[in-house]
């Protein structure tokens, strides 16, 4: 008997932003994850969404093609097809979508839909040939923080109605932004600073070069375990507007030409803001649900002072932390497969005729 009609291998494609990515999955470990980012957006200074979809449009077949090559698997041995659908950018998303769509239609297998705020959670869960990642047990409580959102999800077992225990974790988002993005407050205030898009990886170079508590920007007071970063990001343009103009400039890099660790001071104070923000409410929901397996997800959590504060607060609380790899936590289709896979073992296909949605929800 031919051994690889018992194998399930998923082909995952992820493009809700601007990355183009595709992996491969077989039984459940990783064999490729293929991502290009687009470098086109860089000169604006944020993603510009038409640019973003004619992007995908060119980079999809070879970054697909390339998956499968790396991953020694040629596509009539697919068992299905997952694809992000949303949420992210529509454009994007219908690159990946349709794509998807038209391979699993030829080649009359399985679509498998993943919502890509469970993707970033489920990359804690990714198992590569080389092994030695550690998962976390259900239930356990996520921090999602990326370019577009702040969340703490409880992730825990999950039964169908007949009671049938699934593979997919149930994901319930207790706390979310009610405005920007950490991620997105990063972005915007290293736009102000006048350093490169995107500005989060920026900001945390700098701020191991500052003073933390240089300026103490506002915090918001909110009830329960919601976010806010628009007012940090206000108070971050007042305080640079009003250093300008006690010193009568009109610029950031002429007033950083006249005041030592300017920007390094910038960086760090705002990164050690967000962090604290985000860890403070995490601590009242871990608490309060008597939660102490705490993991993290997104874009962000590749931050070195986010990592250390929670590893830290992790060790004062009895926590088990969970802390993804830096390659499963910026957008990969790496982590659409492995959700693709549980989605797959459970029976949980997608119609041919469904379309992506950009707005946030987590299924
Ligand atoms: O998850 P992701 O790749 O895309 C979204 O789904 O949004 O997250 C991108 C976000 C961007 O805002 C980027 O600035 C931020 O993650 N980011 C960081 C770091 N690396 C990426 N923010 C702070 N520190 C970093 N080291």
């Amino acid at each position: 008997m031919d051994n690889t009609e018992q194998k399930i291998t998923i082909l995952a494609i992820e493009s809700s932003c601007d990355d183009t990515s595709a992996a491969v999955l077989q039984d459940g470990v990783l064999l490729s994850n293929v991502t290009a980012s687009q470098k086109v957006h860089e000169e604006f200074g944020g993603v510009v969404p038409e640019l973003a979809s004619r992007a995908h449009q060119q980079n999809i077949w070879a970054v697909v093609d390339t998956a499968l090559r790396r991953a020694s698997v040629d596509k009539t041995e697919l068992s299905a097809v997952a694809f992000t659908r949303g949420p992210g950018l529509l454009g994007s998303l219908l690159v990946g979508t349709s794509f998807a769509k038209g391979l699993a239609l030829s080649l009359g297998i399985p679509l498998v839909d993943v919502n890509h705020l469970q993707g970033h959670i489920m990359a804690h869960f990714i198992q590569t040939a080389e092994g030695g990642e550690v998962h976390p047990e259900l239930p356990f409580l996520c921090l999602l923080v990326s370019g577009g959102n702040s969340q703490i999800v409880l992730v825990e077992e999950n039964s169908s109605e007949d009671g049938k225990k699934m593979h997919l974790p149930k994901m319930t988002i207790i706390g979310q932004t009610i405005d920007d993005a950490a991620g997105e407050a990063f972005d915007k205030c290293a736009k102000v600073l006048g350093l490169p898009y995107p500005g989060g990886p920026w900001i945390d170079k700098l701020a191991k070069m500052g003073d933390a508590n240089r300026f103490p920007f506002a915090k918001p007071h909110l009830p329960g375990y919601d976010y806010s970063f628009s007012g940090l990001k206000t108070s971050f343009l007042y305080t640079l507007r009003d250093m300008l103009k006690a010193e009568g400039l009109d610029s950031v890099d002429a007033l950083s030409e006249r005041v030592p660790h300017l920007k390094e001071d910038f960086c760090a104070s705002l990164q050690k803001t967000v962090v604290d923000i985000l860890l403070q409410k995490l601590k009242r929901a871990a608490l309060d649900l008597g939660i102490r397996r705490i993991a993290v997800a997104g874009g962000v959590s590749a931050n070195s002072g986010l990592r250390d504060g929670m590893t830290e607060l992790g060790r004062k609380q009895h926590w088990e932390v969970f802390i993804p790899p830096f390659s499963f936590t910026t957008d990969n289709a790496a982590m659409i497969a492995e959700a693709g896979y549980f989605k797959f073992l459970d029976g949980d296909f997608c119609a041919i005729d469904e379309v992506p949605f950009a707005k946030t929800r987590i299924n």
